[in-house]
Order: C-alpha cells, then structure tokens, then sequence
C-alpha cells in the first residue's frame, strides 16, 4: 500500500512503542560478518584491558574500550549512583581528563555501509564531586569525526543519557569523539535502558512503550507478519500492541525540538491487532502538523504497515501526528509504533576520509 504526498511519500502504515533511536561509545553495526556476533560491535567502556563478556540480559558480547582509544582513565561510579535499572555496562566508564578531543576510532568496518551508531553516558559520581546538577550540568560535544553530532548535557549522578546516530562509513572506520564543550570534563559509558530491543529487533534499535493516560492498548498475542519488501522489520512485540484514544475518537502525539532548526523525518507502524466483526470499520485519516498525510486509513490485520516520510517535515519546534476516526468508521484509530530521526548534512569529512565526502548523519531526539 503506497500513499504519496507533495512532499513526504508514505508506503503503507499503526502504537504503544515508541523507538527511541540514540548514539555512543559502543557501535552496534548493520553489517554481517563483524569482529563480534550478528554484525554489532559493542563496547563496554572502563572495563579492564582485554576483557570480553557476554551480556546476561540482552545476549550480547560486550567487549573493552583499549582497543579502540588511547587515552582517558577507568573508573567506576560510585556505590552510591548504582541505580537498580543500570545494566552491567553502568557501571564503569572512562573519563577523558586531558585534551580538548578524545576519539574512539571504531573499526574494523565495511566502507559504504550505513551503520547505527549508540553511545551511553552516565556520570555515576565516580570522582566523588557530584559535578552533575540540574543548575550545573556536565556538558560535552558528541562528534562522528570532524562534525559535531550532538551536544551532550547531564544533569544528575544517575542520569543515563543516550544518542544514536546513523552514519554512512566513508573509511573502513569511524571516529567517535567527545569534545569538551568548555564546561567538565565528559565521562564515558555504556549503558542501555531499552524494554524491546536486540535479538527482538534485528537492528538493535530501542523501542519504548509510550504509556500515557490518554492512550488505552489493545493487543494481539498472534505473530505479525511482514511483507517481502518490508523496509523496516519492526519487531513482531512491538507491534502486537496498539495504542487507540482512552476518550474521543483523535489519537494525537506531540513532540518538540527547541532549536527549531532540526530536519525531523518519522516511520509510523500500523497493524490491526482485533479481529473486526463484519459489520465494524476502522478507519481514519492521518494528519501531520493539521496536514492531511493519509486518507480513510484501515490497518491490515496482523500484516505489517507503515508511512514513512522521505523528505524531512518542514521545520517547526512543534510536531504533532494526530489520528482522527473518519466519519464512517466505527472503531477509533490505532498506532503500533512510531520512530522520529533528525538528520544532519554533514559536508566536512573525518580527517582521513576521501576529500569531499559527505556523510549523511540522522540522529533521534524525542523530547
Ligand atoms: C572497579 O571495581 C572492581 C570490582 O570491585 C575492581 O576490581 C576494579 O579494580 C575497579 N576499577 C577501578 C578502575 O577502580
Ligand atoms: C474525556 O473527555 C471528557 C470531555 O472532554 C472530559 O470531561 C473527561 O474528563 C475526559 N476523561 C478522561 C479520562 O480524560
Ligand atoms: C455488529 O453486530 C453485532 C451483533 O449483531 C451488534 O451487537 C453490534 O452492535 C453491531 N455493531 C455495529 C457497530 O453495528
Ligand atoms: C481531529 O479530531 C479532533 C477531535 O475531534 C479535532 O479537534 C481536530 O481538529 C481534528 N484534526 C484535524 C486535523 O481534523
């Protein structure tokens, strides 16, 4: 099912999950046959030299950061940050003392290959300064070689902040650096939050219930299926579950950027997970900023759908997606899922990378 609009073109189409897509100092990667299994390198950053582990939780083998940088000391977060939701990967992390620029250079990996990149920070108090406030947060510039990817700001000893990035390698590696913004010095850590994610997700992408008191779930416990060309794989938990309005027949989902400036793009999910008496119809009309994307929408019953947008939305600091019952329909609207990217151009090519260049870079942020 193919929808087309002026600017955005949407394949076909659902929402409880939500994925939320991050960056790093680990490098889970889209390519087959990598130095770790199933194509990710993932780095548990401020373990000892030369160790490997196989993650209990998530199955995936985390190995030391030596290998991929030269500089900074280990520690660990103090006992008194350890929060119960921290994985293993928390609780250590390398904090970069000197220099302005400190990199990870992530390789070896397949030129011409996009790869999602994730980083994860927590400051834990590991200098025991309780550097990291509200008023005061601990401030770093995130950058995919020469360009800045995202500014990385903490602001509590048990804060996790997470990005996550795209990137197209231009080499057969990729630097990832931590710039000092002016401000402390940045700590450096792996550490993951997500409720569905790899082997669930064949992509390691994050996926978050969004739970609100304005949405109700409905959900199915039969597997979902997926189309041939399915482009995006959403794992088969994520869409079992469906958001739909707790009151009212509009599902609407709002979402900020306070620069204004940021090229967003989204992927909406849409499966029906009810079996539909026949004398029933869901249908519904999607809108994006008031804009009508979507037309009388009716979900195929457990078959993966979804709308994408190939041009960015045009930029506002204000987003929302709003799902309205048509006036025929007698069911209210449903969303699976939804993912929400910023790109950046990115025309300035890491040091040793062919002049000229450009790495295309998208990175989330869902405020
Ligand atoms: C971190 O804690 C572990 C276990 O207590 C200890 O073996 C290791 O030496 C500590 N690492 C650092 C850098 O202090
Ligand atoms: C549902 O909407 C009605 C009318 O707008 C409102 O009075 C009521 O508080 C809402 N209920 C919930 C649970 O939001
Ligand atoms: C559909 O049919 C069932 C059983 O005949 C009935 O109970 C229900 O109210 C009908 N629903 C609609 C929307 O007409
Ligand atoms: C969707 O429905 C809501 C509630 O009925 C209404 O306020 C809103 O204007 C509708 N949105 C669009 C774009 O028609």
């Amino acid at each position: 099912m193919m929808k087309k609009k002026s600017c955005s073109c949407f394949a076909a189409m659902m929402m409880t999950w939500l994925a939320v897509l991050f960056l790093i100092c680990t490098a889970p990667v889209g390519v087959h046959g990598q130095p770790t299994t199933k194509g990710f390198i993932s780095i548990d950053c401020g373990i000892a030299s030369n160790h490997n582990y196989v993650d209990q939780t998530t199955g995936i083998p985390y190995t030391s950061d030596d290998q991929f940088i030269d500089t900074g000391k280990n520690y660990n977060i103090s006992a008194n940050s350890i929060s119960s939701f921290f994985p293993t990967q928390a609780l250590t992390l390398r904090s970069f003392p000197d220099g302005a620029r400190n990199c990870y250079t992530l390789k070896p990996i397949v030129q011409n290959q996009k790869y999602l990149l994730r980083a994860s920070f927590v400051y834990g108090n590991y200098d025991g300064e309780n550097s990291a406030s509200a008023d005061k947060p601990l401030q770093f510039d995130l950058h995919l070689g020469a360009n800045l990817g995202q500014t990385i700001s903490i602001s509590g000893p048990e804060v996790v902040e997470v990005a996550e990035a795209f990137a197209d390698a231009t080499a057969d590696f990729l630097d990832v650096c931590l710039v000092n913004a002016g401000g402390n010095t940045p700590p450096s850590r792996n550490s993951l939050l997500s409720q569905c994610r790899y082997p669930d997700d064949p992509y390691d992408r994050l996926w978050v219930p969004l739970l609100s008191p304005r949405f109700r779930t409905i959900s199915t416990s039969s597997p979902i299926r997926y189309a041939n060309d399915d482009q995006f794989e959403a794992p088969s938990a994520v869409l079992q579950t469906a958001a739909t309005p707790a009151n009212g027949t509009s599902l609407g989902i709002k979402w900020f950027d306070k620069t204004g400036e940021a090229n967003f793009y989204f992927v909406m999910y849409f499966t029906e997970v009810e079996v539909l008496p026949s004398n029933t119809t869901r249908a519904f009309d999607v809108y994006l900023n008031g804009v009508l994307l979507i037309s009388a929408l009716q979900p195929f019953y457990l078959l993966s759908n979804y709308a994408y947008t190939v041009d960015p939305i045009s930029v506002s600091t204000e987003y929302t997606v709003t799902l309205n019952a048509t006036t025929k329909s007698t069911l209210l609207p449903i969303l699976n899922a939804l993912e929400v990217y910023t790109s950046m151009q990115v025309t300035q090519a890491a040091t040793d990378v062919n002049d000229g260049t450009i790495l295309n870079v998208n990175l989330l942020e869902f405020r």
